[in-house]
């Protein structure tokens, strides 16, 4: 009986890899056609990050918007594609290039040199600044200040990497990482972390929300900015490029960026948006 079953098992196990390894793995939008006849271009996003991307509750119908959900249906339809959008946590979206499980990821992702090795970026969109965010009356308003504090992070984010780059400089700060943004603004409020590190316009957002809590920008530890990713090899990195620049050229990414960021604004002293290390010329206003 139990050596029966155990056979059964091994069976099945043998149809389900032999069913598993001779179907090639789906290639999203290239194949698929929807009912209006377009091809379907599938995008994943991880929706906890506005004004980026996050659910709109508002209008009942539960919704995915955002700055980058703008940019990306724009991009789909001048390219002829119908959108569909996918999620994950933020720390899966990598992943999901590498099991073409999507044809790109918009999540205000940055592109570094460690993820260059494993996905394609398209040209940077937007540029960013990471802040402190704490309650107002802790006064943890730079790096130093976060000595032997608990320092909340987005699990796989580049903040996750500046702040154990800064930990290694600032005497007992520990770093926690944690999946999506609003958790570390709880763990705030909770007090189970001290503060979080997180990028400029989302910061505003939430300490819009929340008056106890304030931001503080910091200096950049590396790369920053967000581009459009996508699977080694993606033909789409160059057609996506074209339309990137044709909206910076027409001035369309400003719009949405007023549309999205305009009551968020990061009070920073410069209101160019080139946020990386070495000013870019080509990025000056
Ligand atoms: N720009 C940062 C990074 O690339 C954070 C992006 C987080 N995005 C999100 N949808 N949660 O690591």
């Amino acid at each position: 009986m139990k050596r029966r079953s155990l056979l059964t098992l091994s069976l099945t196990t043998i149809v389900a890899i032999t069913a598993l390894a001779s179907c090639e793995p789906p290639q999203p939008g290239q194949n698929a056609t929807s009912s209006s006849g377009k091809k379907v271009l599938t995008m994943i996003t991880s929706p906890e990050y506005p004004p980026y991307e996050y659910y709109d509750t508002g209008s009942g119908e539960r919704k995915i918007v955002g700055f980058d959900i703008d940019i990306a249906n724009k991009i789909a339809s001048d390219l002829g594609y119908e959108l569909k959008i996918n999620e994950s946590d933020f720390n899966g979206l990598i992943p999901a290039l590498q099991a073409k499980r999507a044809d790109f990821v918009i999540a205000g992702m940055t592109p570094t040199p460690e993820r260059q090795k494993n996905v394609d970026f398209s040209t940077i969109y937007y540029e960013a600044k990471n802040t402190i965010i704490a309650p107002k009356s802790s006064n943890l308003k730079t790096t130093k200040d976060l000595a032997g504090k608990t320092v909340g992070v987005q699990l796989g984010s580049i903040q996750e990497g500046d702040a154990k780059k800064i930990a290694e400089k600032v005497p007992g700060m520990k770093v926690k990482q944690l999946n999506k943004v609003p958790d570390l603004i709880q763990e705030i409020k909770a007090k189970r972390i001290d503060a979080a590190i997180v990028e400029d316009t989302v910061a505003k957002g939430f300490t819009d929300a929340s008056t106890d809590l304030v931001f503080n920008v910091i200096p950049s530890e590396g790369p920053s900015g967000s581009a459009v990713a996508f699977p080694k090899g993606s033909p789409l990195v160059a057609d996506f490029n074209k339309v990137l620049e044709k909206m910076k050229a027409s001035g369309e990414i400003k719009t949405l960026a007023a549309k999205w960021f305009a009551t968020s604004a990061p009070p920073s002293p410069s209101p160019s948006p080139s946020g990386s290390m070495s000013p870019s010329p080509s990025k000056a206003p």
